[in-house]
This record gives C-alpha cells, sequence and structure tokens, in this order.
C-alpha cells in the first residue's frame, strides 16, 4: 500500500534586525516612502541579517520545526534546501545544512532553484519519496537571504523595498490512523518570461562572466517589470489553485485554511477575492516579513499555527507564483 505523507512539524527563523519602511525612507538614493511601499504592497517592515548566513538561518527553523514534530535529527534521513540566494553559487545549500545538523552523518541533500515556488516544488518531492517509499522523514527548508544583494538606489526601489531575509522549514513524514495527510500538487513554469523577473549577472550565458562595465550598470541586481508579474501572478494563481482542488475532488467551499506565498499583499487580497475565498481564511506574513521567497510559505504555516487558525485536519491550499515564471499549488490536510 502506497504510504501517505503529512506535514509533522514547522519551524521559523527571522533575523532580529527588524527594518521599517521608515528606515527604508532615510536612504535618501532609495527614494521612497512608507505610503508608497504600504500603499501598493501592504509591506511595513521586513527582517534583515547581520551576521547570519542563509544555511545559519535554515539551521534555526530546522531545529524549531524538528522540536515541532517531536523528532530529534536522528530521524531525518533526506534534506531539499529551497533558495533562490544560496551562501555560495556552488555546492548547495543542502551541504552547508548537512554539515550543521549532522555532522559526521552523510545525509542526501538536494537544492531546488524555484524562487519564490522553491518551497512548493520541494514539498512536491517529498510527499514522492516519502509516498514511493524511498525516504521515511524529509526535512524541507527554504532560507532566503536577500539584503546583501539589493540594489539600494532609486534604480532598484521596486524591488528592493518588497524583499526580507528569514528562513522557514517544514518536517515531512509518513501519516497514521488513517490522516489523509498531502493530497496533490499542481508545478508549472514558463521561461519565456524569465527577464521579466532576474538576476541576470554573474552568469555563465555569456563571453563574460562579470564585466566591469556590467557592475557599473548595476547587472548584478535583481530586475523586475513589476506590473507584468503582479497581471500574470493574479491568473496563474487562480488558474492553479483551481486545478490542485479539482484534482483531488474538493471544492473552494471545502478548504479552511489558505496560505499564499508572500509577494504583495494586494497580489494575495486579489487572488482569494477571484477564488471566491473569504479574507478570514487567509493567513498573510508580508506585513512584518516582506517576501522572503521560499521560507513565506512555511513562515505563513508558523504564523497560522501561532494565531491558531490552522487545526488538526484542517484543509489547507498552499499557492505561489515568481520568478521564471513559476507557479505551483498544493492541497493538504494539517
Ligand atoms: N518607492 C516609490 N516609488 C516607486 C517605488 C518605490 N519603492 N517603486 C516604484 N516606484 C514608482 C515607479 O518609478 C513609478 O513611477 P512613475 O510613475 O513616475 O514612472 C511608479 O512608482 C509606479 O511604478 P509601477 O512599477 O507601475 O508600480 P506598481 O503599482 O506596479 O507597483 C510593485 C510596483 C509593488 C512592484 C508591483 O508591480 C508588484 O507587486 N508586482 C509583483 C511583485 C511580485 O509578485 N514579485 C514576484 C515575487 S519575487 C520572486 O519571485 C523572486
Amino acid at each position: 500500500m502506497t504510504q501517505s505523507s503529512r506535514i509533522l512539524g514547522v519551524g521559523k527563523y527571522l533575523p532580529s534586525r527588524a527594518v521599517p519602511n521608515t528606515e527604508l525612507e532615510q536612504i535618501k538614493a532609495l527614494e521612497t516612502t512608507d505610503e508608497w511601499i504600504q500603499q501598493r504592497t501592504g509591506i511595513k517592515s521586513r527582517h534583515y541579517v547581520s551576521e547570519e548566513s542563509g544555511t545559519d538561518m535554515a539551521f534555526e527553523a530546522s531545529k524549531e520545526a524538528l522540536a515541532n514534530a517531536s523528532l530529534s535529527v536522528d530521524d531525518i534521513d533526506f534534506i531539499i534546501f529551497a533558495t533562490l540566494s544560496p551562501d555560495h553559487y556552488f555546492p548547495g545549500n543542502g551541504c552547508f545544512l548537512q554539515d550543521k545538523l549532522f555532522g559526521n552523518r552523510p545525509v542526501g541533500a538536494l537544492d531546488v532553484r524555484n524562487q519564490c515556488t522553491g518551497f512548493l516544488y520541494s514539498l512536491a518531492m517529498a510527499d514522492s519519496l516519502i509516498k514511493s517509499g524511498q525516504y521515511r522523514h524529509i526535512l524541507v527548508v527554504g532560507a532566503e537571504v536577500h539584503s546583501r544583494g539589493l540594489d539600494f538606489t532609486k534604480d532598484g526601489r521596486s524591488v528592493t523595498v518588497l524583499f526580507g531575509d528569514g528562513a522557514g522549514a517544514a518536517v515531512v513524514g509518513p501519516t497514521s490512523d488513517n490522516h489523509p495527510g498531502i493530497l496533490g500538487h499542481a508545478l508549472y513554469s514558463q521561461g519565456k518570461h524569465a527577464d521579466a523577473l532576474w538576476l541576470e549577472y554573474p552568469c555563465n550565458a555569456y563571453d563574460f562572466y562579470i564585466s566591469q562595465e556590467d557592475l557599473d550598470a548595476g547587472r548584478h541586481y535583481p530586475k523586475m517589470n513589476g506590473p507584468t508579474v503582479f497581471k500574470h501572478a493574479t491568473r496563474r494563481m487562480v488558474e492553479v489553485s483551481k486545478e490542485v482542488l479539482k484534482k483531488t475532488g474538493k471544492t473552494v467551499e471545502d478548504i479552511d485554511v489558505v496560505l499564499f506565498h508572500q509577494a504583495n499583499l494586494r497580489i494575495n487580497q486579489m487572488t482569494a477575492s477571484m477564488l471566491k475565498i473569504p479574507e478570514e481564511k487567509m493567513v498573510n506574513t508580508i506585513q512584518w516579513t516582506g517576501n522572503t521567497t521560499a521560507a513565506t510559505i512555511p513562515i505563513c504555516m508558523c504564523e497560522a499555527l501561532r494565531q491558531g487558525k490552522m487545526k488538526e485536519n484542517d484543509l489547507v491550499l498552499l499557492c505561489g507564483f515568481g520568478a521564471g515564471f513559476t507557479w505551483a499549488a498544493s492541497l493538504l490536510h494539517w
């Protein structure tokens, strides 16, 4: 019989340094205001690292997730690490996390490069690996250090104000007592829109890895066509949410909790309204975390639990959209 899987525990880590919009307002070259940021995105504040690396944050979030699952590190037999801001170009963050968490015990580690849908793609992989009997307990982590790679001038302001640093983790394992666990996923990408949201340099696609001219032109900072991303995000999130519901034989009315990727509060409100999901079913953290990319959904799970909004067996819709473009949804019983 195929073994179903479920999320057994979640954890998060946010750096202690909170950076409110009013602090960004003080950076003259950025030319932004608290009012603009709140009106367009819903963000009031975000966290920036001081000394931490992405794997340092992932380590803390993983420990919390293990404690929440009442499991120890000895129970974990595979790591999936989603990030777009790895500590180093290579090796991947999964290897650094293996070292921090497991020391001398070798454990398989897979790095996932799917930006804002990284956690959802990773969850789908973990679910399949458990269902196929390959592994029993998998640690799925998303962590991002954005603040060290943003353009704090007017050229980068539409991207810079959106992002924050942080990590979230989930322990995925087998279900027991007929708990239905994770029901299904839908995963998509469409690379023709890659340059609507990307970090072009440094790269191996052209003759130059990065030239002085590229550095002077700020091509090593993320670039985004905000209105294009916004338009595609709402359309695709609605589509993929409906698909995962249909595929699993559920309806919008069956959903108890909605956890969307945190890119823009307005995107989430519009998507919920297009799906006819009441706002009370949604949990958002973007107001005080900004967009932590692969970490947003596990951070939202922690917050939903903290608020008492997500209870055993609740039907939970997860959905996200981001660079690639990629978009994805998962439906599961908590
Ligand atoms: N502060 C002040 N003014 C700003 C800022 C800022 N931070 N950023 C842009 N502006 C200005 C622009 O220069 C422009 O000025 P102009 O009219 O004089 O030319 C004006 O505000 C409007 O700019 P738009 O880009 O059209 O603003 P928009 O209303 O679209 O909001 C935003 C921008 C918030 C970025 C929005 O487009 C958005 O949220 N897009 C989606 C973001 C997203 O989902 N990203 C995906 C996830 S990230 C990932 O996957 C890695």
